[in-house]
């Protein structure tokens, strides 16, 4: 395995550009790939067979640009995908539930844990059981807020509408007394300041962006493959290309101008590709 190759990244949208951008951060060397599947986004609607087959699809894609390995930066395809294709696989691939869960049963000091996500990873279950397979007297209040991915999609972050619908979703969570708050989906983190102010300050707000790119440094260092520093790299004299490069299956322009929105370095033009061809 070629330790300079970029690590696969994908979601169903923009979400995961909160977890590449992470990534980015904690991980300056590194290249990336990334995939967000706008042509079928929601993915949090949809059945688990639904999402097991497009996250397959997505991960034959990412293949065949020789990652080294896959983040599924996709709460929703986490839960209905990583155990099966983890199986299939011959890199290393990771979720981002485990991360928040960790976080979230470390932070709680009244054991009342609140993970907002969508239909799918809610009705899961999988956040539940890990938080009380790492605390198993915390109690966890799980909330489907299925309008929040669109709201996103759409670049509603600070707005009287998403203000709103946010308060009602959240209502059932402030009357249970929760002290932390799971964003249980890659696409929430872009609402922060919304729950935020919501929630108020006592509550911790978690969002597994941040452990999913500290395990993937564990990961990565524990199999040999992280990326060589720039110095060593330009010793060799490698062509590198782009050192990030975005693909989607549909309206490149509107993802482009939200990566450059969101992440903290350049970001080039984004190709558009036949996802089902894969
Ligand atoms: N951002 C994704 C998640 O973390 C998916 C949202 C969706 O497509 O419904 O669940």
């Amino acid at each position: 395995m070629d330790r300079n190759a970029p690590i696969g990244v994908f979601d169903s949208g923009i979400g995961g550009l909160t977890v590449a951008r992470e990534i980015m951060r904690q991980m300056p060397e590194e290249r990336i790939v990334y995939f967000g599947d706008t042509a079928r986004v929601p993915y949090g609607t949809k059945s688990q067979d639904t999402v097991l087959r497009y996250s397959r699809q997505i991960i034959r894609f990412l293949k065949s640009c020789h990652v080294k390995a896959i983040v599924i930066a996709c709460n929703t395809a986490s839960a209905c995908a990583l155990d099966t294709v983890k199986r299939e696989l011959d890199l290393p691939i990771l979720g981002v539930i485990n991360a928040g869960a960790r976080v979230a049963a470390e932070a709680t000091r009244n054991g009342k844990v609140g993970v907002i996500g969508t239909e799918a990873t809610i009705r899961s279950g999988v956040y539940t059981q890990e938080i009380c397979r790492i605390r198993p007297e915390v109690e966890v209040i799980g909330k489907a807020c299925p309008l929040f991915v669109p709201l996103v999609e759409e670049g509603l972050f600070h707005d009287s509408v998403t203000d709103e619908i946010a308060s009602r979703y959240l209502s059932c969570l402030k009357g249970k007394y929760i002290d932390t708050l799971v964003m249980g989906c890659t696409h929430y983190p872009l609402l922060r300041s919304t729950l935020m102010r919501i929630m108020g300050e006592e509550v911790t707000l978690v969002n597994p962006a941040y452990e999913t790119a500290v395990e993937l440094k564990g990961l990565l260092s524990e199999l040999g493959l992280n990326c060589e520093s720039k110095n060593d790299r330009e010793q060799t004299g490698l062509q590198w290309g782009e050192q990030y490069q975005f693909f989607v299956s549909d309206r490149a322009e509107n993802f482009t101008r939200f990566a450059k929105a969101i992440l903290p370095r350049e970001v080039k033009d984004t190709d558009q590709i036949n996802i089902e061809e894969y």
